[in-house]
């Protein structure tokens, strides 16, 4: 179609000139205002919307697969490597990486690699002792990583000894980076190896053996052509058979020669076979800054780890297009692109086997664009069996917004009927909301109205946990709904030209050819994308866009690519990621995307501010109602199940979520200096309990009470027996503690119970990796029970409230009791319940002897921690000690 350009006729102007002399001044003021208004309409029309529609014919891939002659088309790659091996591995499937220093820009780019591709690593710094490598005769890695080679090569002599020997012993393969250098060697050799190098070269064009069998993702045969980046590369030259090349390269500066023999080939990146010295290796004379080599890394990896360390070959791939009908008119979808997309569907369809389009449509917006646009919608809709569909909100609104379930129901329920009513199918339990809205930071009612009227079953988000690092994004389940992560295919609403697209159309180009879009296929086994209405109209950028990845990956990759329905992907997710399936809550106040779409109804200071984690039996609910009459500390509401303890962080209450946990607490006022807090006595050693904690409260201070783990046993032992536990009850104190394997489970359960969190040190050190020790008290547990005031005071200085008050005229002994109780106002005390402070005869004195054993080990160890925290020593631990 041809644009009808505004009609300026400079033959006019020139008749007109020549015919009247006398008004040559006229004549040159009405040129003069032509020649404006003519670069006021040219200029309209060259950057409107309008012009690029009628006149421009959108982008078409270009990129060219050069081993793929017959282009577009479907290419089977067989592979040849893969990588198992049949020998008994005795090593943990993890990565050591030796780096330079704690900054190193290659090192930081190997463990972003590791990271995307869900590879579990350790960092340690080059030049420091060796870490352990063993454990219990078990080899704690498969791969070692050195950012510098060098650092390998110049290791003292007894630290290469031990490291070489683990390698041998456990097969474990070695991974080297050669640096650039200052001085420029040429063919000087690798100390105590038949390997040469030559330092500093500019390359250009790069080949893959075939015949090499590191390569795994990698696809054989392909060569990319032009200088490859940074002019400090290193190559490698031997003559033993250990060695051979996985990679090469030509000279930037050799003269362009007709005969290619004449071109010399050099070695970028060389595998070490073993034979020479027993360990296998891949050496790189580069770092990451030519695309392929993080391929070639992960491939590496792969074949060091004798397949223990490989992703697998297939990629799942779901494109949704979100704002079907929702876009701004004159950017909508018009017939042409509409067929383009059916068209561009089945190009796909031929690649990726089963792939459909995801379609997301808000039926308000229907018939809302130009006259055009809106035969563009119902030739969609004329199509709309060859796409999938799935629900948005009938007005393209953020659910977060909606407090009133009804209203939110309504919304859904609307999109529905306009489904029935233009056929489009409704099943496919998938659903995504405007702006990742309602979906983490969990919107409750969101995921009670989808499941009530479209029966929602999967849906994606970019915001798990945090939108950045993208290399971080999980998968969830919450209230039976599957939550996808979501990857950035880099299209948004605004990026309607190729011209246009911010940083310019390179920049898409290099993100599809071996940059951020396609190391996403890499890492990831399942994509789902999002692009919207807008990509496809225009310059139909998303067209363009998948197209061209999905070539480039056929090219450069053994990757299958295919598609499931979103019900099916899901699953396969959590089936590959069953590990994800739980979700973590962080607090939505410390992530600025979060708060933006989590309801202004919700405080976000309506979270504890300190944890009094227990342990149990250590004097925690002393501790609990002596605070709660401070006028500013306050707990949480009572629990129907759990009483005072909230129990979150540690059972199934944590999948209740965090509006649910919120609700515990009371709203803050502006005005209220209210310091609020939680103590749950199974957190203290709750193995998933500081991670959550930290996810969500990363500045609470944690509070914890220790007394002697032997008296601890034997007070909880007591607790249960009280309130009449069978096994308890059934065997006698010394009989649970000694419990043998072979003891029926009520048992040996009770028995675990009874003795795990005396374990202290453990525990401590599980929650010492996340909070550091300045957000950490620990208190000893007879001094709360001796003399509270002193402990109550200790801990406002270290919790810094803002209003002191001493608690000594507040507590009073009460010798019937045999505990300190609260001060009433008519002067009176209370004391604790019945439950607090019991009556039972004396430990045994062979159970005694037995657990002062049991817990030798971890009582050293914990005194060991206090001494490194500087903390004194409690008269209880020295006496268990004894
Ligand atoms: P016993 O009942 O075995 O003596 P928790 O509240 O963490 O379950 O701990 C209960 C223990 O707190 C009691 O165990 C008791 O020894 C101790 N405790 C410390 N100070 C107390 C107090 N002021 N009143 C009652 N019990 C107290």
């Amino acid at each position: 179609m041809v644009v009808e350009r505004p009609a300026i006729n400079h033959d006019t102007i020139r008749l007109f000139c020549s015919a009247s002399q006398p008004a040559i001044k006229l004549c040159l003021v009405a040129a003069l205002l032509f020649s404006v208004m003519s670069m006021v309409i040219l200029s309209y029309y060259t950057s409107s919307s309008y012009w690029h529609g009628f006149v421009r014919e959108p982008p078409q891939p270009s990129f060219q697969c050069h081993s793929i002659k017959e282009g577009f088309t479907k290419t089977k790659v067989g592979i040849n490597n893969i990588h198992t091996s049949s020998e008994k591995l005795r090593f943990d499937p993890k990565v050591l990486v030796f780096l330079e220093t704690q900054y190193s820009r290659l090192g930081k780019h190997i463990c972003e690699i590791l990271e995307a591709s869900r590879t579990k690593y350790k960092v340690e710094i080059s030049g420091k002792s060796l870490p352990p490598l063993t454990n219990h005769d078990k080899g704690k890695y498969a791969v070692i990583v050195f950012e510098n080679y060098e650092k390998y090569l110049a290791m003292n002599k007894w630290n290469r000894h031990l490291l070489d020997k683990y390698c041998k012993e456990y097969n474990a393969g070695i991974i080297g980076f050669l640096h650039s250098k200052e001085e420029t060697f040429i063919g000087a050799q690798l100390s105590g190896f038949p390997l040469f190098i030559s330092t500093n070269h500019q390359l250009q064009d790069y080949y893959l053996n075939p015949s090499s069998s590191v390569l795994r993702l990698t696809r054989a045969g392909e060569v990319y052509y032009g200088a490859l980046p940074s002019g400090d590369w290193t190559v490698f030259k031997t003559n033993d058979s250990s060695y051979e090349p996985v990679t090469w390269s030509r000279p930037q500066q050799f003269a362009p020669v007709n005969s290619d023999d004449l071109i010399p080939f050099l070695t970028t990146v060389i595998q070490d076979h073993g034979r020479f010295d027993g360990i296998q290796r891949v050496l790189f004379g580069n770092g990451f800054e030519f695309w392929l080599h993080k391929l070639l890394f992960l491939d590496s990896v792969s074949w060091l780890s004798h397949g223990k360390l490989s992703l697998p070959l297939y990629r799942y791939l779901q494109v949704d297009i979100d704002d079907i009908f929702v876009g701004e008119k004159g950017t909508r979808m018009k017939p042409v692109d509409v067929q383009a997309l059916l068209h561009t569907q089945e190009q796909i369809n031929n690649l990726v086997p089963g792939f459909r389009f995801n379609l997301g449509f808000s039926g308000k917006f229907y018939h809302r664009g130009t006259e055009e646009e809106n035969e563009g919608d119902d030739i969609l809709l004329a199509h709309h069996s060859k796409f999938w569909w799935f629900c948005h909100m009938w007005s393209h609104t953020k659910p977060h917004l909606y407090d009133n379930i009804s209203v939110l129901e309504m919304e859904m329920t609307m999109n529905l009927q306009f489904a029935q009513t233009h056929g489009i199918k409704t099943d496919s339990g998938y659903s995504v909301a405007p702006h990742h809205s309602g979906i983490y930071p969990v919107h409750e009612i969101l995921y009670q109205a989808w499941k009530h009227i479209w029966n929602i079953r999967v849906t994606a988000t970019e915001e798990y946990p945090h939108l950045r690092p993208a290399r971080y994004r999980r998968g969830f389940i919450h209230r039976n709904i599957m939550v996808l992560p979501r990857q950035t295919c880099g299209l948004y609403t605004h990026n309607l030209f190729m011209d246009r697209y911010p940083g310019g159309a390179d920049r898409l180009d290099k993100s599809i050819e071996g940059g951020d879009l396609f190391h996403q296929f890499v890492y990831n086994p399942i994509n789902v994308f999002m692009t919207h209405l807008s990509n496809y109209g225009n310059d139909r950028l998303a067209l363009y866009t998948f197209e061209s990845v999905i070539k480039f990956i056929q090219c450069w990759t053994n990757l299958h690519l295919s598609t499931l329905p979103p019900i099916q992907l899901a699953e396969k997710y959590f089936q590959m990621f069953p590990e994800e399936s739980n979700p973590v809550w962080v607090n939505p106040c410390l992530d600025k995307r979060h708060l933006a779409i989590w309801s202004s109804k919700k405080a976000c200071n309506q979270l504890p501010k300190f944890l009094v984690i227990g342990p149990q039996k250590t004097g925690t609910t002393a501790l609990y109602t002596f605070l709660s009459m401070h006028p500013v500390i306050v707990s949480n509401h009572p629990s129907g199940e759990t009483f005072e303890e909230v129990q979150f962080f540690n059972g199934n209450n944590y999948f209740k979520g965090l509006d649910w946990y919120m609700n515990f607490f009371p709203i803050p006022t502006n005005s209220s200096s209210s310091y609020m807090f939680e103590k749950s006595a199974t957190y203290f050693d709750g193995e998933l309990v500081p991670v959550r904690a930290h996810a969500l409260l990363p500045h609470a201070k944690i509070v914890t009470i220790l007394i002697s783990p032997i008296k601890r046993a034997y007070s909880w032992y007591q607790h249960m027996k009280a309130h009449e536990d069978h096994a308890a009850v059934k065997y006698a104190f010394y009989e649970v503690v000694t419990a043998s394997d072979n003891a029926p489970k009520i048992l040996r359960d009770l028995k675990s119970r009874c003795l795990n969190p005396g374990l202290y040190a453990q525990h401590l050190e599980r929650w010492l990796a996340f909070y550091p020790p300045s957000q950490l008290m620990i208190i000893d547990g007879e001094e709360l029970k001796g003399d509270p005031a002193i402990v109550l005071n200790r801990l406002q200085q270290f919790l810094k409230i803002p209003s002191f008050i001493d608690f000594t005229n507040k507590l009073r002994y009460v010798p019937q009791k045999g505990f300190y109780c609260q001060v009433t106002q008519q002067n009176s005390t209370k004391c604790l319940g019945h439950t607090k402070g019991r009556h039972y005869p004396p430990v045994d004195p062979l159970a005694q002897k037995f657990l002062k054993a049991f817990y030798l080990s971890s009582n050293i160890a914990l005194s060991k921690l206090l001494t490194r925290l500087r903390l004194p020593i409690p008269q209880w631990l020295e006496d268990d000690l004894s």
